[in-house]
């Protein structure tokens, strides 16, 4: 097991450019299963959660060659329907299978999900709309056994707006007959980005990017090619940590738009920031002023960038609360970063921060990817030494070579064998 070392108290400073999406890969993957022949996929990300959905595609019979920056799937022969246990307690994202499977060969035999680190995450809402679509399911030894003749259209209502159930249902009814309306539609630019590839496949959908999206289905679709769009959540980790370090970072292959909400938050925190059509500059504040903030569905400020912007709350002058409204239990990053020193009081799912002058280098435990996005943003800023963060498989599943774009910053970061 690898573990990530940083001596912290280097302004970053430089550019850095941003990979593509993990989850905007990861349905655009799943969604090649809704056209047999050759997708060729570009700005896909190298990163474990994307192998274990080639993985597991690989079983089923999907074929995957790495052309230069392109991901050539050949989805011609698919030869079974399960997505097996082993592969999928790694990644929750598997489930994104179930409705491509459903829709292109009726069946689908898919290991229920098990509980998570940040939280309960059911996934009911998806199951729930599957049946409405004519799918009849059942639990058997752990898995979702499920199959339907044909899909047929309906009208969907979520109670919450699911982000992987969103697109789930949007994979599903693309191929079913008749319409489908998703009412209260999750409206993440991941679920504009599965829309627009499923559209150039010849899907019909209309309102994808607002919370109610219309599917109309058609018999067939075609593979193409798609480029899946910058990774907001990678791009924002790297303007908390220009921020926080007091550096001077462009941020280049990002699409600002889609971060509308950490912009405003950063900028209030003291940062400069210059914001072009594919780039973000961020001249970090000499004193980081306080902000709140509330996790909230897009374009709200994203649960994926609460435990980074709590680093960043850690070191600054006055009073933060955070509030997590998306998942039950995101704050396990905290008594990690309260051994840095900070100074967290927890009280359901808000979170008080009172800042201090510095963090002080530690080691601590990643316990979730973007916990450990977290601390090694404390690291970066941390005095006295070396902080270590072990157990950093959870950053490998979704942040592509992190600790070298930081070093080519300026950063003293490498990664080491326990
Ligand atoms: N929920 C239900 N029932 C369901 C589905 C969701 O109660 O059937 C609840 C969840 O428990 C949660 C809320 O609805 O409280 C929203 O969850 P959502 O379904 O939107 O989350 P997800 O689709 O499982 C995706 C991302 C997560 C990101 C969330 C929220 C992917 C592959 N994953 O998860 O990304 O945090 O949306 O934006 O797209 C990450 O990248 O680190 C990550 C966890």
């Amino acid at each position: 097991m690898d573990k990530i070392v940083i001596e912290g108290g280097v302004p970053l400073k430089g550019t850095v450019r941003v990979s593509g999406a993990k989850n905007a890969a990861l349905p655009v993957l799943a969604a090649t299963l809704l056209a047999r022949g050759i997708h060729r996929l570009h700005n896909i990300p190298s990163l474990r959660d994307v192998e274990t959905m080639k993985k597991i595609m690989s079983r089923l019979g999907v074929g995957f060659e790495q052309e230069m920056d392109t991901l050539v799937v050949d989805s011609t022969q698919v030869v079974d329907h399960e997505a097996p246990y082993d592969l999928v307690k790694t990644m929750r994202a598997s489930i994104l299978l179930l409705g491509p499977l459903l829709a292109s060969y009726g069946k689908a035999r898919i290991s229920l999900p098990g509980g998570c680190a940040i939280g309960a995450r059911p996934i009911n809402l998806h199951l729930k709309a599957l049946a409405e679509m004519g799918v009849d399911m059942h639990l058997d030894r752990g898995y979702i056994n499920a199959q339907a003749k044909f899909l047929k259209g309906a009208e969907i209502f979520f109670d919450i707006p699911t982000v992987t159930g969103t697109e789930n249902i949007m994979m599903a009814a693309v191929l079913a007959r008749g319409t489908t309306v998703l009412r209260n539609a999750a409206k993440e630019p991941e679920i504009q980005d599965l829309a627009e590839y499923l559209r150039k496949m010849g899907a019909l959908i209309q309102g994808a990017g607002t919370d109610t999206i219309v599917i109309e289905g058609v018999p067939e679709l075609k593979a193409v090619d798609h480029a899946v769009i910058p990774d907001r959540i990678e791009a924002g980790t790297f303007m908390i940590a220009a921020a926080m370090t007091r550096g001077d970072v462009r941020i280049e292959k990002c699409r600002p738009e889609h971060m509308t909400a950490l912009l405003e938050k950063v900028e209030s925190a003291g940062a400069k920031l210059d914001v072009g059509q594919e780039f973000i500059r961020v001249l970090g504040p000499e004193t980081i002023q306080s902000v709140d903030i509330k996790t909230l569905p897009y374009p709200g400020f994203p649960t994926d960038l609460q435990a980074q912007f709590m680093a960043f709350m850690c070191i600054a002058e006055g009073w933060s609360m955070i509030r997590e409204t998306i998942f039950e239990n995101r704050f396990i990053h905290v008594s990690e970063l309260r051994r840095m020193g900070a100074d967290i009081e927890i009280n359901s799912n808000q979170a008080l921060v009172r800042g201090k002058e510095a963090l002080l280098a530690a080691p601590v435990m990643a316990t979730d990817l973007r916990a450990s996005a977290s601390l090694i943003l404390a690291g970066l800023v941390a005095k006295g030494g070396r902080t270590e963060v072990h157990r950093i498989y959870h950053l490998d599943r979704g942040y592509e070579a992190l600790e070298k774009k930081f070093r080519d910053l300026g950063a003293n970061i490498w990664r080491e064998k326990e």
